[in-house]
């Protein structure tokens, strides 16, 4: 890997364009909130930038929904600027002058619909422009189908002369297959002395950042090209056709590296697994698993054939059976979860329990060893370890205004289709007889039983039978 080293003498500022609508994505969301592999286009973007200069020294111009950007990127510590009216990709650049005409060095400009990018490229460009003193280098490829990206007009030398865009372009020039990426890297004085030229003297009436070129051609400063051979790298997401390519390959690749890090993963084309997700080595993941947001999956688990996980935390040891939907939870080691399980926001598994078919649980710890193995409803609930929850029970948490906390101790057994009324707590080994309604707290070591008496009426059938013929 290079390596780029940014000093207060020379340093590199770069410029992320997030300003854009996408009119093409026809939604409406921003184009840059639209998400490929579980992460904002722009925060993409954000990430490779990281890698060629601090977060302070980078800038993210923002407009349609600027604070639903900001939201999203402020985490990663950037400096944001807002162009009100989106004009171009000029105009947008030249919304930065006044915050950075005066810090020199070198200028990068992204445009914050390339999610692929590699930092290794981001950093050959910032050597090659340190290397050949030109007042800019960008990045462009060759593209069998060139179609909607602007031309790259080359001399003899190998200086680019202008990019012409595909809605400006003479036929001659609509031949011309290599294309401009989008990524530059200027020298920054050259840049902001010139930047004032671009006129929106073209048929969309904006401000196009690639009239830039011909500009400093004009004023006899060369632009060089860095070519990178056609790569998905390059790729800008105009439409959800691109938002899906682009998905797919960063899927493919975590699939990848996951699997070359030691997880096994049963047909891998069809998992889904965003970006931070963590996996430990030996573990299985089933076909169509989903494991999404801030997860991270220990090791030697398995994970069920169209389990879905988010944010959520499990250990070591854990099986997750088919089917089960696990949202922001912890599980702890060696825990049997599922098949078709819930586990809600809050709910924390102690190490060895079993949550089995048709639970769901919500906000509610569950004591080492403890069991619900069948058909229960555990919400605000703290059970303790080793308590048996039989099938059917269900805590009755919320009386229509408030929750309530059900508590049950250590070693309780809680019969089937118990119903437990909160607030209530079953006291320590306490047994709760089947079927009961239990509406008062029952002290440790008890049997509570809280149903209505079984009556048997021995020879009734017979006697019914007789009044109803009269013999
Ligand atoms: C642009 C380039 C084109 C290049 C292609 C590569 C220009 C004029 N054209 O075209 O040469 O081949 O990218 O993908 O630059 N934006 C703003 N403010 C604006 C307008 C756009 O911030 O006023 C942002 C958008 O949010 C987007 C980026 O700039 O992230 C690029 O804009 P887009 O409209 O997608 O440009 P292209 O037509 O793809
Ligand atoms: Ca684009």
């Amino acid at each position: 890997m290079i390596h780029i080293t940014a000093d207060d003498n020379n340093p590199i500022h770069v410029v992320i364009l997030a300003a854009g609508l996408g009119t093409r994505m026809k939604s409406k969301l921003a184009k840059v909130l639209h998400r490929v592999g579980g992460m904002s286009l722009a925060e993409h973007v954000v990430r490779a930038a990281c890698h060629v200069t601090p977060p302070s020294h980078i800038t993210v111009v923002i407009g349609h929904q600027s604070e639903e950007v900001r939201t999203e990127l402020a985490p990663l510590g950037t400096n944001f600027i807002l162009q009100e009216q989106q004009q171009g990709t000029g105009h947008a650049l030249l919304t930065c002058r006044e915050a950075l005409h005066a810090a020199g060095g070198l200028l990068m400009v992204l445009y914050g619909d390339t999610p692929l990018l590699s930092p290794a490229t981001l950093q050959r460009l910032v050597e090659r422009q340190r290397r050949h003193q030109a007042a800019a280098t960008l990045i462009t490829t060759h593209l069998d189908d060139p179609t909607g990206y602007g031309r790259v007009i080359v001399d003899d030398q190998g200086h680019v002369r202008s990019i012409v865009e595909q809605k400006a372009a003479t036929p001659h020039q609509l031949g011309i297959h290599t294309i401009n990426s989008g990524i530059y890297c200027f020298e920054a004085g050259l840049l902001w002395k010139y930047i004032g030229e671009i006129r929106p003297d073209n048929q969309a009436n904006e401000y196009y950042l690639t009239d830039i070129v011909s500009i400093l051609n004009r004023h006899g400063h060369a632009v060089q090209s860095m070519e990178v051979k056609d790569s998905p790298e390059l790729l800008g997401i105009n439409t959800r056709v691109d938002l899906s390519t682009v998905d797919k390959i960063i899927r493919d690749r975590k699939a990848r590296q996951l699997m070359l890090d030691g997880v096994t993963i049963e047909k891998p084309e069809t998992v889904t697994i965003d970006a931070h997700v963590k996996v430990g080595p030996d573990s299985i993941l089933e076909p169509f698993t989903r494991l999404v947001g801030a997860t991270v999956v220990g090791e030697d688990c398995r994970i069920g054939a169209g389990t879905m996980i988010e944010s959520s935390r499990i250990g070591d040891r854990v099986h997750v059976a088919a089917l089960t939907h696990i949202s922001h939870a912890v599980i702890h080691d060696d825990a049997r979860v599922g098949p078709f399980s819930r586990l809600r926001q809050g709910a924390d598994l102690g190490p060895g329990t079993h949550v089995g078919n048709f639970v769901e649980l919500k906000n509610t710890h569950l004591g080492a060893g403890a069991k619900a193995n069948h058909l229960a409803y555990l919400g605000d609930a703290q059970i303790g370890e080793r308590v048996n929850v039989g099938a059917g029970t269900i805590t009755c948490n919320y009386d229509g205004v408030n929750k309530h906390r059900t508590t049950i101790e250590g070693g309780a057994f809680i019969g089937s289709n118990s119903t437990l009324v909160a607030p209530v707590t079953v006291g320590e080994g306490s047994y709760i007889g089947a079927g009961s309604v239990i509406t008062e707290d029952v002290p440790a070591g008890s049997l509570a039983l809280g149903r209505a008496h079984q009556v048997v009426k021995p020879g009734w059938v017979e006697r019914k039978k007789q009044e109803q013929t009269g013999d």
